[in-house]
């Protein structure tokens, strides 16, 4: 059944004009620039139409000419855009835009190159989007500042990881600060950019049917699952630096959880909606050791099958080190301290190397109280919400229904909205979003200084606890839905993880 044929028509549009900009990308050689950050300005600059006279300057430290750069952002990151998107002249036009400048990032005297290159009217936008190692962001910031490149006109965007720990966070906070004021701070969480994660916003306040019954009266369990199946590919150096708690579960699930789980904001204003995350991640209970014991599984895969092809286990990934304790898995039963939510559990989990690809919230509603049918009671599926974030973006809405014929039998039946059928408008990846709102200025969907901290703090205790503790993550096969504790934490409370209870298909 489908209800996207009863919702056509796009709305009032809400494009504003952009201002003239000079964006300065740190880490323009990176991984990240030529996945996803230089991509995504081609398709803005396609589509939105950049002003004629804005650059872009790539920085990074190879020794390169204009055209050693261009031809790697040829090789990098056009195979990244989608053909459909791609036109020679569209192409031509973004080039001519990069400027590519050699510099040292922790050398403060290379920065007079930058300077040069860049336009020197004070009035102009400037952004500098930090796509290098948390490490470099208070010496870049700083050099900034030296150089006189600083503006009242900049904006800096951090990019995740934003520290390590609490103490590391505070430290970025307290750096970046002293340079640039909390309104020209973009710290960035991918997920807050997704079509869906926004859709979760316009479908809980947009709507009266959901908010009178989203609390502890209506509801009985959340549960986050960000599941992979890509391994860690060639990112090990990083990641056996970071592990899937630091890496997914205190930025992206966190996020998600703070837009499931918080008050009605008055506007969407940065501040009200931020206002309003800062206090769900402040009523998050807290774990002590013994909490953590029966709340926390941290897993790490090894060799299996995922779609049909072998893949390695983590520990021989490339560069692997074979006593990693890395976990490449994690799951949590998280509770928040609020009179909306006591009592429902909050399960969020995610993994690489899983039996799928996909991100989804499942909100669970409470079992039906009575049955007036021949049907037991326990014959009824409780309703339940699925925001699906990806592959595909959509809601699903699961209802009892009576099946066609004599005799009153009821059964599950789905409700659902596919936004891409929906909508049939091209659709603009997280990147390009949020890019977007830096340029426009607009900081609703970055993370406030206090929200990581307050991220931090949470996360804090499961990492001190496992740093002390002697116990290995449990291994879990690739391919499947992680260790078997993931299925016993939430069993405990008799619940399933959404695709246990599935029916076989
Ligand atoms: C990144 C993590 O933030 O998010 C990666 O560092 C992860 O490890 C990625 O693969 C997942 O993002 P998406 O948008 O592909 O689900």
């Amino acid at each position: 059944m489908t209800i996207a044929t009863f919702i056509r028509g796009h709305g009032p549009k809400h494009d504003m004009a952009l201002t003239d900009f000079d964006l300065v990308l740190f880490g323009g050689s990176g991984d990240l620039a030529m996945r996803k950050l230089l991509p995504a300005l081609y398709a803005l600059n396609r589509d939105k139409g950049f002003p004629a006279t804005a650059r872009i300057y790539c920085v990074g430290r190879h020794d390169w000419t204009q055209e050693e750069y261009l031809k790697e952002v040829n090789d990098n990151a056009k195979p990244h855009i989608v053909p459909e998107m791609l036109s020679a002249t569209s192409w031509d036009t973004f080039c001519a835009r990069v400027t590519y400048v050699s510099l040292n990032a922790s050398d403060a005297a290379t920065y007079k190159a930058l300077a040069e290159a860049m336009r020197s009217d004070p009035a102009l936008t400037r952004v500098y989007y930090l796509a290098t190692p948390p490490s470099l962001f208070a010496t870049i910031c700083h050099n900034l500042a030296e150089a006189g490149l600083a503006t009242p006109n900049s904006r800096v965007v951090l990019e995740k990881p934003l520290g390590r720990d609490l103490e590391s966070a505070r430290q970025i906070n307290a750096e970046v600060g002293r340079v640039f004021s909390e309104s020209q701070i973009f710290r960035i969480d991918h997920y807050l950019g997704k079509e869906a994660v926004q859709n979760l916003l316009a479908l809980r306040f947009g709507n009266v049917l959901f908010e009178p019954l989203w609390r502890r009266e209506w509801i009985s369990d959340v549960q986050i699952t960000i599941a992979e199946e890509i391994g860690v590919g060639n990112r090990m150096g990083y990641y056996e630096t970071s592990g899937a708690l630091r890496d997914m579960l205190q930025n992206h699930l966190l996020q998600l959880l703070c837009i499931v789980a918080m008050e009605p904001p008055v506007s969407v204003t940065a501040d009200a909606v931020r206002n309003e995350k800062l206090k769900v991640l402040r009523s998050l209970r807290r774990f002590t050791p013994a909490t953590l014991v029966q709340n926390v599984v941290r897993g790490q895969y090894r060799s299996g099958h995922v779609d049909g092809v072998p893949v390695p286990s983590y520990r021989n990934e490339p560069d692997g080190n074979p006593q990693s304790r890395t976990e490449t898995f994690v799951a949590v039963k998280a509770e928040i301290d609020t009179w909306r939510w006591a009592g429902v559990p909050f399960y969020l989990r995610t993994g690489k190397r899983m039996a799928d690809q996909l991100a989804e919230i499942v909100v669970r509603f409470k079992s039906l109280p009575h049955s007036i049918f021949a049907q037991p009671v326990g014959s009824f599926q409780p309703n339940s919400l699925v925001i699906r974030l990806q592959p595909d973006e959509g809601l699903h809405l699961n209802l009892m229904a009576k099946t066609p014929g004599d005799g009153m039998r009821l059964k599950p039946v789905d409700l659902e909205l596919d936004f891409r059928e929906t909508f049939k408008k091209p659709r603009m990846e997280a990147y390009e979003r949020l890019l977007m709102d830096v340029l426009r200025g607009q900081l609703t969907l970055f993370m406030r200084s206090d929200e990581l901290e307050a991220a931090w703090e949470w996360v804090e205790p499961i990492l001190t606890f496992w740093e002390q503790e002697e116990s290995e993550p449990i291994p879990y096969t690739s391919g499947s839905w992680g260790p078997a504790a993931a299925s016993a934490l939430i069993g405990r409370d008799g619940l399933q993880w959404r695709e246990e209870s599935l029916p076989e298909v």
